[in-house]
């Protein structure tokens, strides 16, 4: 069912369903370490909790009717890390998948991918096509970044409108060669932990998005955060360039 003009509420003010205008949320789910430092744990245990704040986020997106989200999970720079952070990372990512091939019905939605995939192991990269397929006839889209570089995306986009022959592209066809193709460009992009930078996060697509900058750290980014991000981004006024 198509979502209705405004968002829409319930008597104690919180959110039911989102308006027509909000159609695409994208989360650089940032401070997963600082989460684990300030409790004395290792970095990795932060990664744990995260991966449970990104199930409830997407199962809230679900819930409040958002067509597409998008989350920043490993970034092309992330390969810097210690190697033992890189693997829990990874492992995580592994039980997510096996998760998602077992209760995908449960889930109803679109697993998309959005990375560069050489990297991977192969045995991940299997489970990633297996997920997207088995996925593939929802309707609701769930991008996962992972070995994702905005200027990684779209330098390969461009080589590739190049060697099937273009030599002058349009801005249609850079969108059309992204991975986000046929997606609408995130109307909000919310960054936790108190960072306020890209780092190389879509970068083509968020040339008129909404940013949100919450000193909360992701693990703890619970309903009640992300509706706070909502009602901010209800709160402005877009323009793109026009004057209203
Ligand atoms: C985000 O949390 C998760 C990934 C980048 C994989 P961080 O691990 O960057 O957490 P901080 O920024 O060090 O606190
Ligand atoms: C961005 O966070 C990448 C992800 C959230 C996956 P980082 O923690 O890697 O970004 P910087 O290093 O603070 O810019
Ligand atoms: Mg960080």
């Amino acid at each position: 069912m198509e979502n209705s003009e405004n968002p829409q509420y319930d008597s104690k003010g919180r959110l039911i369903k989102v308006g027509r205008d909000l159609r695409h949320i994208a989360f650089i789910m940032d401070g997963n370490g600082r989460w684990a430092q300030r409790r004395g744990y290792p970095r990795e245990k932060g990664h744990t909790e995260g991966t449970k704040a990104f199930e409830r986020a997407v199962r809230y997106c679900g819930e409040i009717g958002l067509e597409v989200m998008t989350v920043y999970a490993f970034s092309t720079e992330n390969w810097k890390r210690p190697e033992r952070e890189v693997r829990k990372i990874m492992g995580l990512l592994e039980k997510y998948l096996d998760k998602l091939l077992e209760k995908a019905s449960e889930y109803e939605v679109k697993v998309r991918f959005i990375g560069e995939r050489k990297a991977l192991s192969q045995r991940i990269r299997d489970k990633i096509s297996l997920a997207e397929d088995l996925t593939s006839g929802y309707h609701r889209v769930l991008n996962i970044a992972l070995n994702y570089g905005g200027r990684a995306e779209i330098t390969s986009a461009v080589n590739r409108l190049i060697s099937a022959g273009r030599r002058t592209v349009s801005e249609d066809d850079i969108s059309g060669a992204l991975y986000t193709s046929g997606l609408p460009d995130p109307d909000l992009i919310v960054r936790t932990a108190g960072e306020r930078r890209l780092s190389n996060f879509l970068l083509w697509q968020s040339a008129y998005s909404e940013f949100y900058y919450t000193d909360t750290l992701w693990p703890d980014m619970d309903e009640t955060e992300i509706q706070k991000a909502i009602d901010d981004y209800y709160n402005r006024t877009r323009r793109f360039g026009a004057v209203r």
